[in-house]
């Protein structure tokens, strides 16, 4: 009998410089659920890649003066060097710029345009000149383009349109018909009642405003528009419509799309009515998971913590951040990361708890019987306990991890690790070795301590790529039969006459004070090189340049003061104390201009002052403003205005 096929996805992603810890999240959730079911003996394919058209990828490589094409190539070479980095074991890795990809999708857009589904009419957006961008009326922010918040047109544009509200009554019965269909729960009624019920609009799929997409085969001015192109990628990959199909045959309908709660809407409405149209089976389940947010909201690449996930594993180690990930966040909410709670969850769970396991486990083999457990053992107080539940384990870690419930799938098997622990202090081994009839006991407990690090290294394989193998080599286990997923569920596997070898500390404990002191200087240096215009939107990924409004700016009120007086300050040799005539007004302005200009050399001139800062005391003296000069390290220029005009005019 041919095995059973399991396939999984993660999004594609958008080619971002910098992935950061949060990114990272999806992928080492989807690459925990790959290696588990490649445990359980599926024949799996775990599909991730890259979703790498679109306008701002244009405009991005025209900034650099290279092709669009080249600037992906050098950001999709680091994406892939990131999972590596993470032991991410996906089978294959899609771009939407592979050419099987743009052919695929030509082809699924034109049989839906014959078909029907996909027609041509006018797109009326709301457009923003400086951004090229068409935006809809909702995602308008107080009515001005939410980029750059500058005035926005309505404006039309010939577009190809995907038939949507034919299948909304067909989705909302899938919907409710498939409970498993959209996961969690919560996310299925967000879907219903906010926007499957409401009512679907027909949905824009081409565009002629911009060019770096796959041009649409029979009207060569259109590229197909983001969510044709980007979620076709999920059966593109699998050689849909290729003559060679056999692929798609064995492996679809996914099993589990697993995607960030902000896109589950494509991929729970947009993507099954795609199918719909095209005459295919649904995926079984899309699961929409939280997200991994700094404290105060993003994950920006400042604020104190290293998000970066190669720093973090060069650190830490792959294991160390890959439990992180899966331990901390119940998988579907949002949670919180911050180094702290990394480094916490470092020396509590994995130095301590299984780290000391291992290594008190290993050592006492070696001192009390030269390497290796004697046959002749005695059973005795506690083993039965202790048997009961390392052995309810695997059960329950296979059950929540069918339902992607890793966060407590993991806080099981550090249940075990604890009982095991607690074992070793309620048997005290030690002073079973100094009693000359103790021997048999000894070995015994020491027996049931390697049993159940047996099993317990073969839970955290999904999790954990590194430790699993550590953990065989010092206990010595070679035999791969006593390693296997299934053998975890029958107590007894470590092998008889095995040799422990006592290696190095699998999770040295982190000096936390030490460490985030380090972190810190990592930060500060980050924030420094970091360019300045950089921000983030809300789940953290980089948005486009900042500008301010014309309105940000309006709020500084900048007016011509003409200098009447001004003198040193005493005791600081920066500054200067200047009298200003503001029309009718006089301030007082504390100046740290002292280096470059003379007091006299000041009086009479006309410079531009910040008149409604907030004042503030310079060497307890009362600072009215602010005047503007023109520096850098070496030199300081105040500036003036070019002819004379009268002081309080406003600077606009
Ligand atoms: N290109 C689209 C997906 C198209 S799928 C047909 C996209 N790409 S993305 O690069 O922005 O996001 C990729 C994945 O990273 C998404 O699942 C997203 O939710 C996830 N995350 C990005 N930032 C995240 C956090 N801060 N926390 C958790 N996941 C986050 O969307």
């Amino acid at each position: 009998m041919s095995k059973k096929t399991f396939y999984i996805t993660t999004p594609i992603y958008y080619p971002s410089d910098k992935l950061h810890i949060g990114h990272s999240y999806t992928t080492v959730a989807a690459d925990a659920v790959a290696r588990y079911k490649r445990l359980k003996g599926y024949d799996v394919m775990f599909l991730t890649g890259t979703d790498e058209h679109g306008q701002k990828i244009q405009r991005k490589a025209e900034e650099k003066g290279i092709t669009p094409k080249q600037y992906v190539d050098e950001i999709v070479a680091g994406i892939k060097d990131l999972w590596k980095l993470l032991r991410i074991t996906n089978d294959r890795f899609i771009r939407t710029t592979d050419p099987n990809h743009e052919k695929t999708v030509q082809k699924i857009f034109k049989k839906l345009y014959d078909q029907g589904d996909i027609y041509k009419s006018e797109y009326e957006g709301w457009y923003c000149t400086p951004c090229e961008s068409f935006w809809t009326k909702t995602q308008l922010v107080d009515g001005k383009c939410p980029d750059c918040g500058r005035e926005v047109e309505l404006t039309k544009e010939e577009s190809y349109f995907f038939r949507l509200s034919k299948y909304q009554d067909r989705l909302i019965e899938h919907i409710e018909t498939h409970p498993e269909f959209i996961q969690p729960v919560t996310r299925q009624n967000e879907m219903l009642n906010n926007f499957l019920r409401p009512g679907l609009e027909d949905l824009c799929v081409s565009r002629t405003s911009f060019n770096w997409g796959i041009p649409v085969t029979f009207d060569e001015k259109h590229v197909v528009y983001v969510w044709i192109d980007a979620l076709s990628n999920y059966i593109t990959a699998l050689n849909y419509l290729a003559e060679d199909d056999s692929d798609y045959r064995r492996y679809w309908p996914a099993d589990v799309h697993l995607v960030g709660k902000e896109i589950v809407r494509f991929h729970t409405i947009i993507w099954p009515a795609m199918l719909m149209a095209l005459g295919e089976p649904l995926p079984e389940q899309v699961f929409g998971h939280g997200w991994l947010l700094l404290e105060g909201g993003k994950m920006s690449k400042s604020k104190g913590n290293v998000v970066d996930p190669v720093v973090l594993v060069d650190k830490y180690g792959v294991d160390a951040v890959r439990y992180f990930l899966l331990r901390e966040v119940p998988f579907g909410s949002d949670g919180v990361f911050s180094n702290e709670a990394l480094i916490n969850r470092i020396n509590s769970d994995l130095a301590n708890d299984l780290g000391n396991l291992v290594s008190r486990t290993v050592t006492m083999i070696d001192k009390y019987f030269e390497g290796s457990i004697p046959q002749n053992r005695q059973p005795g107080d506690f083993d039965e306990d202790l048997k009961k539940v390392v052995m309810e384990t695997p059960s329950k870690v296979e059950e929540l991890m069918d339902k992607l419930q890793f966060s407590a799938a993991l806080a099981d098997i550090w249940k075990t690790i604890s009982r095991t622990n607690k074992y070793i202090d309620e048997t005290m081994p030690w002073k079973l070795a100094k009693d000359e009839n103790g021997k048999e006991r000894l070995a015994e407990v020491l027996y049931n301590l390697a049993e159940s690090l047996r099993i317990i290294s073969i839970l955290i394989q999904p999790f954990m790529p590194e430790t699993p193998e550590k953990i065989w080599q010092q206990l010595g286990i070679s035999d791969k039969k006593a390693i296997e997923w299934e053998s975890a569920k029958k107590w007894g596997g470590y092998p008889e006459g095995s040799r422990v070898c006592k290696g190095d500390v699998i999770f040295p404990r982190i000096d936390i004070q030490k460490e985030m002191e380090e972190l810190e200087k990592i930060t500060a240096k980050a924030e420094k090189d970091a360019p300045k215009n950089n921000k983030v939107d809300e789940a953290g990924n980089d948005k486009k340049d900042e500008y301010i409004t014309i309105e940000d700016f309006a709020k500084i009120d900048l007016r011509v003061a003409k200098v009447l007086e001004a003198e040193k300050v005493e005791g600081a040799d920066k500054l200067l104390k200047l009298k200003l005539e503001l029309g009718d007004e006089i301030r007082q302005v504390v100046s740290g201009i002292a280096k470059n200009y003379t007091p006299e050399s000041l009086v009479g001139k006309y410079v531009v002052l910040v008149a409604n800062l907030k004042p503030a005391k310079l060497r307890g003296i009362e600072s009215q403003g602010m005047i503007l000069a023109a520096s850098d390290d070496k030199d300081l220029v105040l500036v003036t205005v070019e002819k004379e005009i009268g002081s309080g005019t406003k600077v606009r």
